[in-house]
């Protein structure tokens, strides 16, 4: 539990007066305290008005040792409870002054990973703090014993902090009711031996559209465990959730794996479990079995009609040219609700679906994309039908820059988390990461970048070797050393992030002083030509405020300064830009500072430095 460490009372009293009247700092996320000699008290009061998020802010703290400050200042006005909250950066300064208090934590006492949200802002809390998933997505078929040594060391190569993992059904229960569970026991074993986290992809149902992980005993059944069926009376390759034996089937596997892993992963190595994979029809729009035509025939389920705030009817009669969609998307999320339903009864860890993606500027009409699929046009149906599952998330694969852009968007809702669980493993995707970042993504993890040299590309190399790691592995060795610092402050809103537009060399982040000017193109010295962009345009930086006119500097091929927008003539000052990193406590170790020709004409990252840069500000 919380642990108090206090300052003497002069100091308490020296900070009291420093942070007196920062009442918005609470808005921004993130820690406490408490007046000492009510800590205890007082902590069960913000907990209860916060909704436990700062406990797990403390705990944050905790872990980083940096829980020295015990001080609260709060008061019960007409309005809730307020709290004069103090930020990291501020607690750092202090760190020195008092003993650490941070023990590792035996694994059966850590926290169960969750997503929390505030303000519309998410972080997947592992180990009680926000954690930035900067992944992997093993090739389908590399999850079995004699093939995962081609995976662990990919993870490594690319500096992955998780792997992401495919549990096959027919592997899993090859014999009805009888559970082998030695690759998953394997698969949690290796991977912490290789120090990575894993996101487990239950292959059930769902299959790409398909259902071709299942069991034979299933698929010898099809009149137990019956396709789609066309509206040419043809059979279509997609399981039918009309069923009712399927989603038994299907809740008894994932509730009996789920059930194990709580037993057999104390140390949480587990983060995130996705249910089905990019579940939907392909080939056809909905199914036209007879149990279906019967239920198509029926009323809208009133719990989707007023969610989505329609009226009462039949299917045609609400949605439309939609509807034939729109009822697949039902009875698909139903059905995946009640497996993730079951599965999260035994073990409570974020659930979530992910999407094969409609054109986001001209989506069309399905079949041209999965039908009844988590896309965008339906994350509303999903999320009033699958309350289980916390995210619907996408799987770009759409290399165009706007594309990418729109593809974020329109998944990172204050109702859902963006979480990009895969996309493209090419150099033209690498960059990416930063705008991910810069969106508040919780994860971000490209597929198939393992070493079985198996290529989804449809043009490109037959066999990718392991040169191909080489884009992402760049990104990830600059993030990984501060993939915690930026989940913590994407949850308080001090990220900004972007990722080079081949037709725009100059971008702009905002944050509440100050403008970030992004430029791709610039030599490192000089500042009379234009940004003529990179080729390829393969740049990007991510930006974390750690005070007003404090922030951490990331990126890859661009040049980037700051301009004062709360000072209007005012110019930018380099009051010190200091390169270093952070240390296994996260204290900033500086190896030197940049001056002269390093700063002159701002911040010029190149793409194969990994270098972190600490810049204060002010203006003349
Ligand atoms: C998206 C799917 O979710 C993956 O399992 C895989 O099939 C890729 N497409 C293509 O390689």
């Amino acid at each position: 539990m919380i642990r108090l460490c206090a300052f003497r009372r002069n100091k308490l009293q020296e900070l009291e007066n420093k942070f007196r009247g920062l009442e918005w700092a609470i808005d921004r996320g993130v820690f406490l305290f408490v007046r000492l000699p009510w800590a205890e008290r007082l902590i069960g009061r913000v907990l209860a008005a916060n909704a436990g998020i700062l406990l797990e802010s403390l705990e944050t703290l905790e872990k980083q040792r940096l829980m020295k400050v015990g001080m609260i200042r709060s008061s019960f006005g007409t309005q809730a409870l307020m709290v004069t909250s103090v930020v990291l950066a501020l607690l750092e300064t202090f760190a020195a002054s008092s003993p650490a208090v941070a023990q590792e934590k035996p694994a059966a006492s850590r926290p169960i990973p969750a997503i929390v949200e505030q303000h519309g802002r998410f972080a997947l809390m592992v180990d009680g703090a926000p954690y930035l998933e900067l992944g992997m997505q093993a090739n389908n078929s590399s999850a079995w014993p004699a093939y995962l040594d081609k995976v662990w060391p990919a993870a490594e190569r690319l500096h992955a902090n998780t792997v992401e993992l495919p549990i096959y059904w027919e592997q899993l229960e090859e014999t009805q009711g009888k559970f082998d569970f030695s690759v998953v026991d394997l698969i949690l074993k290796q991977a912490r031996e290789h120090h990575v986290r894993l996101v487990l992809l239950w292959f059930g149902t769902w299959k790409n559209g398909s259902s071709h992980y299942t069991p034979e005993w299933i698929k010898a059944d099809q009149g137990k465990y019956p396709f789609v069926v066309g509206k040419d009376g043809k059979t279509v390759d997609s399981p039918s959730p009309f069923s009712p034996e399927r989603p038994e089937a299907d809740k008894t596997a994932f509730r009996t794996l789920m059930r194990h892993l709580k037993q057999a992963d104390p140390e949480r190595t587990v983060i995130l479990v996705q249910v089905e994979n990019e579940s939907g029809e392909w080939g056809g729009v909905r199914d036209y079995g007879p149990e279906a035509e019967k239920a198509f025939t029926g009323q809208v389920p009133s719990a989707l009609a007023k969610g989505l705030g329609k009226q009462a009817g039949t299917w045609s009669q609400v949605f439309g040219e939609d509807a034939d969609e729109t009822f697949m998307a039902w009875y698909i999320a139903t059905y995946i609700e009640q497996v993730a339903a079951a599965g999260k009864q035994e073990y409570g860890l974020p659930l979530y679906v992910n999407a094969a993606l409609r054109d986001p500027f001209h989506p069309g009409k399905a079949p041209g994309y999965e039908s009844g699929a988590p896309t965008d046009n339906n994350i509303d149906l999903w999320k009033i039908a699958a309350p289980s599952i916390s995210v619907v998330a996408p799987d770009i694969y759409m290399a165009e820059y706007a594309k990418y852009m729109k593809a974020m968007e329109l998944y990172k809702r204050n109702n859902n988390a963006l979480l990009i669980p895969e996309t493209g493993n090419t150099e033209a995707f690498a960059r990416y990461v930063f705008a991910a970042i810069g969106q508040g993504a919780i994860g971000w993890a490209p597929f198939g970048l393992d070493l079985t040299r198996y290529s989804n590309q449809t043009s490109g190399p037959e066999a990718m070797e392991a040169d191909a790691l080489k884009p992402v592995a760049a990104q990830f060795e600059l993030l990984a050393p501060i993939a915690r610092k930026l989940a913590a402050g994407n949850l308080a809103g001090m990220v900004r992030g972007a990722s080079e537009d081949p037709d725009e060399h100059t971008q702009t982040l905002d944050f509440d002083r100050w403008q970030v000017v992004l430029e791709y193109g610039m030599p490192s010295f000089g500042n009379w030509m234009k940004p003529k962009g990179n080729t390829p345009p393969d740049g990007g930086a991510v930006i974390l405020e750690l005070g007003s006119d404090e922030y951490l500097v990331a990126g890859h091929h661009v040049r980037v300064d700051f301009k004062p927008t709360f000072a209007p003539g005012k110019k930018r000052l380099w009051m010190s830009v200091e390169e270093g990193s952070y240390d296994a406590a996260g204290k900033w170790k500086m190896a030197r500072v940049w001056n002269g020709d390093q700063t002159d004409y701002g911040l010029n990252l190149k793409a194969d430095e990994n270098l972190l840069l600490k810049v204060k500000l002010t203006t003349y």
